[in-house]
C-alpha cells in the first residue's frame, strides 16, 4: 500500500485515479480532511474498488496517522494534503499555517518513527514524497532564467511561505534523522476537477454562466501551465526513481500571461459552446484589483527531472487546455457538486468590490 493525503483535492485525486488506472497498481490508504476543497465526488469511479481505502481525518492528528501506519504499513507516503489558495491565504493565513507547516511537521514525525522500527527491504524501501509549489522561489523578472533546483528560497505570500516551511522541514528531516525523502515542486497545474477558485476553472465556469471573468491588475502576470496528468506522471516517476534527500522541479515549458490564457479559453469556448448572441466570450473579461504582493512571473527549468529520470510532459497547453475545457462542459453533476454555498460566499468576499 501507498499512503496518500490530500487525495480527494485536484491533484491528489487526479493521482489517485491516475494511479489506480493500472490495475496492478498497489492499492491506496486517501487520507483528506475534506475541507471546502475536498471532494469524494472526484473519487466516485473508485466505489467499490477495494484498491481504495478512504479515511476522512487531519494530517495533523498525531494518534489517527500513527495508527493507520500500524495497520496498512504502505511502502511510501505522499503528501499533497495542503491549503493550496493564495488568495485565500491573503484573507485568513492560519489554516495555511496549520496544515501546511504544523500537519506536514506532525506527518514527517509519524512517518520517522514507523520507518525507524522498520527492517531491512522494508526500511530501505520506504518514501516519503513531499508535494511542493515553484511559488517557494519567489518571482522572476522577465529576463531572468527559470527556476533551477539551486534557486534561493523566497516565498512572498502567505501560501508560498507556508510551503516553503514544509519544504525545509523536509530537507531537514532528511539531514538530521535519515528520513528517505523526495520533494517535488511543481509550477500551476490545470485538468478536470479543479476546483472553481483558481484562474482556469473559474474563467470557464463564468463564461458560461455569463458572469465577469476577473483578470486581476493588467493580466501580463506570468505562469507556466502543466497538464495535471503529467504531474501525476512526473510524481510517479520521482517517487520511483528520484535520488532520495533530492528536489525536483516539474514544469511544462509552457509559460503564458493571465490575459492570453483567458483569451484562448474564450476562443475554445466560442467553438464549442457560442453564445447566444454570438460574441465572443472576451467581451465578459474585465480587470480587477491586483492581488496583494501579486508575483509577476513563474517559470519551472526542467532540465533535472528530464535529464536523471527521462520524464517529459507529454501534453501541450493547446492540447491540455481543450480537454480541460471539454472537461468542464462534459461534467455538469460534478460542477453542480462543488458550487456550493460557501463556494458563493467565497466569491462574493473576493470579488464583489
Ligand atoms: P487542493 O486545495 O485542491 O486540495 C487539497 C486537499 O487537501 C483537499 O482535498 C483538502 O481537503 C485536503 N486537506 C487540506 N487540509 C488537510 C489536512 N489538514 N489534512 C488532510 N487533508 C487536508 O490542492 P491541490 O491544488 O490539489 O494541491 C495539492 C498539493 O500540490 C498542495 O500541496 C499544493 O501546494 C501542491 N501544488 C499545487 C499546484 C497547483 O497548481 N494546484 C501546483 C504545485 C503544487
Ligand atoms: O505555481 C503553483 C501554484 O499555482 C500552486 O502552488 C498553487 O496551489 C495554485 O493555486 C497556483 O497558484 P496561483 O496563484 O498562480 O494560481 P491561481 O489560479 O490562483 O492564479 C493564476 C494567475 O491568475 C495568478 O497570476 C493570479 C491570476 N488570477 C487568478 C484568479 C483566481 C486572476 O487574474 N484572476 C482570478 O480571478
Amino acid at each position: 500500500m501507498v499512503l496518500v493525503t490530500g487525495g480527494a483535492g485536484f491533484i491528489g485525486g487526479n493521482f489517485v485515479l491516475h494511479w489506480l488506472s493500472d490495475m496492478s497498481a498497489e492499492g491506496i490508504i486517501n487520507l483528506d480532511k475534506l475541507t471546502y476543497a475536498g471532494n469524494l465526488a472526484t473519487l466516485a469511479s473508485l466505489e467499490g474498488d477495494s484498491r481504495h481505502i478512504f479515511i476522512h481525518g487531519d494530517i495533523g492528528d498525531q494518534d489517527l496517522i500513527g495508527k493507520l501506519l500500524q495497520e496498512y504499513k504502505p511502502r511510501a507516503i505522499i503528501n499533497f494534503a495542503a491549503e493550496s489558495h493564495v488568495d485565500r491565504s491573503i484573507h485568513g493565513p492560519a489554516d495555511f499555517i496549520q496544515t501546511n507547516v504544523v500537519g506536514t511537521f506532525n506527518l514527517l514525525e509519524c512517518a520517522r518513527e514507523y520507518w525507524s522500527a522498520l527492517q531491512g527491504s522494508e526500511k530501505e524501501q520506504f518514501r516519503f514524497h513531499h508535494v511542493s509549489t515553484d511559488e517557494v522561489y519567489g518571482s522572476l523578472a522577465d529576463s531572468d532564467h527559470a527556476f533551477r533546483e539551486t534557486n534561493p528560497y523566497e516565498p512572498n505570500s502567505p501560501y508560498s511561505a507556508s510551503k516553503a516551511a514544509s519544504d525545509h522541514l523536509v530537507r531537514a528531516w532528511f539531514h538530521t534523522y535519515g528520513l528517505p525523502v523526495v520533494t517535488t515542486n511543481c509550477s500551476n497545474n490545470y485538468g478536470p476537477y479543479h476546483f472553481p477558485e483558481k484562474l482556469i476553472p473559474l474563467i470557464i465556469l463564468n463564461a458560461l454562466d455569463g458572469k465577469l471573468l476577473p483578470v486581476y491588475g493588467d493580466g501580463q502576470q506570468i505562469r507556466d501551465w502543466l497538464y495535471v496528468g503529467d504531474h501525476c506522471s512526473a510524481i510517479r516517476e520521482v517517487l520511483a526513481n528520484g535520488r532520495l534527500g533530492e528536489t525536483y522541479n516539474i514544469g511544462g515549458w509552457n509559460e503564458k500571461a493571465n490575459l492570453e490564457v483567458v483569451n484562448t479559453i474564450c476562443k475554445i469556448l466560442d467553438e464549442l459552446k457560442p453564445r447566444t448572441d454570438k460574441k465572443s466570450y472576451a467581451v465578459q473579461i474585465a480587470f480587477i484589483k491586483d492581488r496583494p504582493g501579486h508575483d509577476r512571473r513563474y517559470a519551472i527549468d526542467a532540465g533535472k527531472i528530464e535529464k536523471e529520470l527521462g520524464w517529459r510532459p507529454a501534453e501541450t497547453f493547446d492540447t491540455g487546455i481543450r480537454k480541460t475545457v471539454q472537461w468542464y462542459l462534459d461534467n455538469p453533476a460534478w460542477v453542480q457538486g462543488v458550487v456550493t454555498g460557501s463556494y458563493h460566499d467565497w466569491l462574493e468576499k473576493q470579488y464583489l468590490n
